[in-house]
Parts: C-alpha cells; sequence; structure tokens
C-alpha cells in the first residue's frame, strides 16, 4: 500500500510551492506524433498536480479534464489557467471513475507521473480503458527503477521494468525513453 495516494500526503508538498519536472517541447512533439491530437477530442489527465499536461493538452486542442487527489494541487492550476482551459475536478481515482465522464467517453486518458503511486494499478488501467472510446490511448509517464540516470529519492516510487512489461500486456504499445522515464502510449489492439 502506497502513502502517497492521498490528499494528507500531498497538501503540504503543493502549499509549499512544490512543482514538478517541466511539460517540454520534446515531450509534447513525441506525444502529437503518435497520438495525432483531432481539435474536439476529449482528454481526462490524472493526478495532475499544477496541471502542465493538462494545459499542454488543452494548447494540443483537447477538451481536457484535470483531474486531482489534493485540493491544494488544483488551487495552483486552477491559478495557471485561463477560464477558457481545462475543467477541475478534486476526486480520488482510486475510488472509481470521476463523476461527468461516463464509459467510452474519452479519447485519451493519461497519468504522468503519478500511476506509480497509485494501489490496484491493474485495476486503475482496466478503469481507465473503461472510460476511452474505441481508438483511444493511455498515456503514461513512469519512472523505471532500473535506470542507471534514476536518484536514490525516486528510487521508492518507481516501478521495476518487468511490472511495466506486465501492465502492458494486452495493449498495443509506442514506448520512447528520456533519462529516467518511459513514455508509453497504450492502446486497444
Ligand atoms: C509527482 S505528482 C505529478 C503531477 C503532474 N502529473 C505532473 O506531471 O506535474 C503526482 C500527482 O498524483 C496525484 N495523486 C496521487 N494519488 C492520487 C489519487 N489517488 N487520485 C488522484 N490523484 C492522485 C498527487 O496529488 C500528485 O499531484
Amino acid at each position: 500500500m502506497s502513502d502517497r495516494n492521498t490528499a494528507e500526503y500531498w497538501n503540504p508538498i503543493y502549499d509549499d510551492g512544490h512543482d514538478w519536472r517541466q511539460v517540454c517541447d520534446a515531450e509534447i512533439a513525441m506525444f502529437t506524433h503518435h497520438a495525432n491530437p483531432k481539435p474536439g477530442q476529449r482528454a481526462l489527465d490524472v493526478g495532475c498536480g499544477t496541471g502542465q499536461l493538462a494545459r499542454a493538452l488543452h494548447s494540443l486542442g483537447y477538451g481536457v479534464t484535470g483531474l486531482e487527489v489534493s485540493a491544494a494541487a488544483l488551487l495552483t492550476a486552477r491559478t495557471r489557467s485561463s477560464a477558457q482551459g481545462p475543467r477541475w475536478v478534486q476526486h480520488d481515482i482510486q475510488t472509481g471513475p470521476p463523476p461527468g465522464i461516463p464509459p467510452t467517453s474519452l479519447d485519451v486518458v493519461s497519468f504522468r507521473l503519478s500511476f506509480q503511486f497509485l494501489d490496484g494499478r491493474p485495476r486503475i488501467l482496466d478503469m481507465a480503458r473503461g472510460m476511452l472510446r474505441p481508438g483511444g490511448l493511455l498515456y503514461l509517464v513512469l519512472p523505471v527503477l532500473e535506470r542507471e540516470t534514476l536518484d536514490a529519492g525516486r528510487q521508492s516510487s518507481a516501478l521495476p521494468a518487468a511490472e511495466i512489461a506486465e501492465l502492458c500486456q494486452g495493449w498495443h504499445v509506442d514506448r520512447w525513453e528520456l533519462g529516467w522515464m518511459d513514455y508509453l502510449i497504450l492502446r486497444s489492439p
């Protein structure tokens, strides 16, 4: 069981002004190359933090919901976004699909540096699959335990390569690496 999947854990971190690795042009270029976004498609960013990826997806033309367990993270996300930007929802993804997201209604469900903190990961992946339209995709950014460039502080939340490979079974996978992270796009075959 992780202790890093609750608002009690994350709120003080965001209250201290903490943020994570910036969404860079290379990440968006690779995502765009593989996902081929079309205006009007819908995306859900799970564990959106201060909203970096959610805003980038909005700029690509997606109608975006940024989902977070931490109210403090969402406060910053709202402050950094325009009123026309993503919709922000406070919700613990481990309790089930978020309100207002019907089954098979999304083109993208993303977990950028958030999936590794969740309990019951295969079940969460199945739930995310249930929210996708036919042809939709999951986008996962994960720290990989075996990467030499992974620093000691990140080891406790990194996933073993074998677990990542197991999670990918039954999906069509596009995968690339940047440093200590795996970037994965999963589609139903
Ligand atoms: C390392 S941060 C990454 C934030 C953001 N995705 C980014 O790339 O900047 C992990 C995020 O996952 C969120 N999170 C953890 N458990 C969650 C849960 N059960 N439901 C929703 N969000 C959760 C945390 O609140 C935190 O903001």
